[in-house]
């Protein structure tokens, strides 16, 4: 009787998520009176700041937050935000997570911007807006209609929940708003 063998060669391929995956840019975007997010009446708006993002990030998102870069940007200026936006057009970056402040409430240059630069956009509240009943103005958004969707009430974690929602939006292929 003759034996044999037959060695199989593994077949040594990369990972396919690996060498397919780009980075993912998503601009954190803060309008008027969030440049000191934590000091600022921090029983309203928490005592966090935004440098607790990226670890919230990581927490949620686990692996998938390597892919993930983070640009931020705030301004106390109208203008200087829309100005912004349309820079994240031109970078083609993949969503804006903003919280635009009071602005939120009262801009439709802002609301203009949003609805005609195809980038997904999540609007975003430290506080929950909607229970400051005291304050009805507040509970009215008007960039909102051009917005994938609105995070209120978190805290920081609003911001990553807003970055992941992203995510979701654009691995589904989701038309760009
Ligand atoms: C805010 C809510 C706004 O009404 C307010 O003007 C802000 C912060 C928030 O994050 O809860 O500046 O956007």
């Amino acid at each position: 009787m003759v034996a044999f063998s037959v060695r199989v060669k593994r077949a040594c391929t990369p990972k396919p998520q690996a060498a397919a995956m780009k980075t993912r840019k998503y601009l954190v975007l803060n309008g008027p009176n969030l440049g000191h997010i934590g000091e600022r009446q921090p029983e309203i708006y928490g005592s966090q700041g935004l440098d607790s993002l990226p670890g919230l990030l990581k927490e949620l998102s686990g692996e998938a937050a390597e892919g993930i870069e983070l640009l931020y940007h705030q301004s106390n200026f109208e203008g200087n935000l829309i100005d912004r936006l349309e820079k994240a057009r031109r970078e083609g970056l993949d969503g804006v997570a903003f919280n635009a402040g009071a602005l939120t409430h009262t801009s439709l240059a802002i609301a203009d911007c949003l609805a005609w630069i195809g980038i997904p956009c999540v609007e975003v509240h430290l506080s929950n807006i909607f229970a400051r009943t005291d304050e009805p103005l507040r509970q009215k958004s008007l960039m909102g209609k051009s917005c994938i969707g609105v995070v209120a009430g978190f805290g920081i974690l609003g911001y990553a929940l807003a970055v992941l929602a992203l995510e979701r939006h654009n691995a589904a292929g989701q038309d760009k708003k």
